[in-house]
């Protein structure tokens, strides 16, 4: 590495042979990010502690193999995101995650903005390598905001991390699915990674904490927005539009104190009346979490309001 001066609490790597500095204690993920470089991460989320659920964020750092959203940069590391065993290993983890899951996009909620899609598009997954009889898993409704369904769910626990590190509410958690076992061959045949995801996904749903069924919670709907596919849904919104069709209003959250921002999800009423109507609010969940009132209060909107003169 040629030399570049060092700032205060910057260590200097290189990324693909690149040099970049990045802050001292960062994880890879997060360094790589910070200098516009991606690396495929599903499970993790920047202001939670990593699970290690998704393990296609491999890259190698300093001739190891290692998960790039729970290692730590140090000075004078060689990263590398691309190697042919990594994009193996990524390839089968995608192929993993699309066996049984249903062929309903052209009506699921999240089509168009399912992070299934797109890495299954990004890792060329154009044929499957992988089978296994599914589990028939009932589609359920936890509260009256959040609709759950686990033939959809892909286990990466987004939803139950955030509402353990960001809400506080530890409401959900993984629940055992009683899926089929993995035939001992695929052990000794596929890659490493691919095959213990694959093993956890078979046995894993998620589910309330309490084993009410209900979650009994502050219905906050962040585990709805950190979701990267469509098994967790609002009530309010499942199967009402397709993602693409919302045209997103920048706002900022009118029910609730912090004056948090949001986006109103908009679109024609109906084809006969084109008034818009607000479907849904979403949030930059990396950056901000919402309250209740500030997701789902969007009905209470004062389009027909007005003052009452005579009161005044
Ligand atoms: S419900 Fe969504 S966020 Fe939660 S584990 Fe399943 S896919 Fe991940
Ligand atoms: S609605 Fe909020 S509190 Fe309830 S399970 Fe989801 S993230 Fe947790
Ligand atoms: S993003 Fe690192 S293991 Fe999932």
């Amino acid at each position: 590495m040629s030399e570049v001066k060092t700032v205060e609490n910057m260590v200097n790597i290189t990324i693909d042979g690149a040099e970049y500095q990045a802050k001292e204690g960062e994880f890879i993920l997060n360094a790589a990010r910070a200098n516009d470089i991606f690396v495929p991460a599903i499970c993790y989320l920047t202001r939670c502690s990593p699970t290690l659920a998704c393990r296609i964020c491999l890259v190698e750092a300093d001739g190891k193999q290692v998960y790039s959203c729970n290692t730590k940069v140090k000075e004078g590391m060689a990263v590398t995101i691309d190697t042919p065993t990594i994009l193996e290993e990524r390839r089968a983890i995608m192929e993993v995650y699309d066996v049984n899951h249903p062929l309903q996009c052209g009506v699921c909620d999240k089509s168009g903005e399912c992070e299934l899609q797109n890495y299954t598009l990004e890792m060329g997954v154009d044929s499957q390598s992988y089978m296994i009889p599914d589990t028939k898993r009932e589609t359920t409704n936890w509260s009256s905001v959040l609709h759950y369904d686990p033939g959809l769910c892909i286990v990466c626990e987004r939803c139950t991390t955030v509402c353990k590190d960001m809400i506080g509410d530890a409401a959900i958690t993984t629940a055992k699915r009683g899926g089929e076992v993995l035939d001992k061959a695929y052990k000794d045949t596929m890659p490493k990674d691919a095959y213990s995801m694959w093993n956890k996904l078979q046995k894993s749903v998620i589910a309330p904490s309490n084993g009410t069924g209900e979650t009994n919670c502050s219905d906050c709907g962040e585990c709805i927005a950190v979701c990267p596919v469509g098994a967790l849904v609002s009530r309010d919104f499942v199967y009402t539009s397709n993602a693409w069709d919302l045209k997103r209003v920048p706002a900022v959250a009118a029910h609730s104190s912090d004056g948090a921002q949001i986006y109103y999800e908009v679109k024609p009423t109906s084809i006969e009346d084109r008034t818009e109507k607000i479907f849904r609010i979403t949030n930059e969940w990396s950056f901000v979490s919402l309250d209740g009132s500030a997701r789902f209060a969007y009905d209470f909107q004062n389009t027909t309001a007005s003052k009452d003169e005579t009161s005044i």
